[in-house]
């Protein structure tokens, strides 16, 4: 589970902090309320969006989300720390997730484990030095007939063997999808800039 242990006698939101969603992330999470019947209702791709747009979902902007969808940042905070899926604070580029259910545990996720802590230097829950990869395990990833098994961000790897680790890890394209995504919860893009619309401008 992604997160960090907190002193909650510390205050972690400074009241005039500035804000982190901007005005096109707030605009995409408002697009979701014609297909609830509440706001509230939006929540779960509100904070798919945030943490596609800032790679994780820290206090401010759970405040800030609260403000969208007309809620309380604790009730934000309810859902966020329900799903491990979300980020409160910085993660690698790539997240290792590892499933540590029945069918992969018996079929070795324990040695595939322990080869991704070693080649990584880092346990559960903590990010390498260089930024480039941060390890959690989670329950079923619903592959259970390919155990073990683990997702390199939002890639599946199959029937994977504590041999494969080091190779899995040197290669680049290890979590390129071979199958087409959705871009529903995606974070929207940044306009393109002026040279790139228009290739020939007026001198
Ligand atoms: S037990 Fe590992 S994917 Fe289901």
């Amino acid at each position: 589970m992604a997160w960090e242990a907190l002193d909650r006698r510390t205050a972690v939101i400074e009241k005039d902090a500035p804000a982190v969603l901007n005005e096109a992330v707030r605009e995409k999470i408002r697009s979701f309320f014609p297909r609830y019947e509440t706001k509230r209702a939006a929540l779960l791709p509100a904070l798919h969006v945030v943490q596609d747009a800032l790679g994780h979902v820290d206090w401010q902007a759970m405040r800030e989300i609260a403000e969208v969808l007309e809620l309380k940042p604790a009730e934000v905070f309810d859902t966020i720390s329900f799903y491990t899926h979300f980020w409160t604070h910085d993660k690698g580029k790539k997240v290792i997730t590892l499933c540590r259910s029945l069918s992969c545990q018996l079929m070795g996720a324990d040695a595939v484990k322990a080869a991704i802590e070693k080649q990584l230097g880092i346990g559960e829950h903590e990010t390498a030095a260089d930024g480039q990869y941060s390890f959690v395990t989670e329950e079923c990833l619903a592959a259970c007939d390919h155990a073990p098994c683990l997702l390199m961000n939002e890639k599946l790897h199959r029937r994977v063997k504590a041999d494969d680790i080091a190779k899995m890890l040197a290669d680049p394209n290890n979590d390129r999808l071979d199958l087409p995504r959705s871009d529903l919860f995606d974070a929207p893009k940044p306009p393109a800039s002026t040279s790139e619309s228009n290739p020939n401008p007026e001198p």
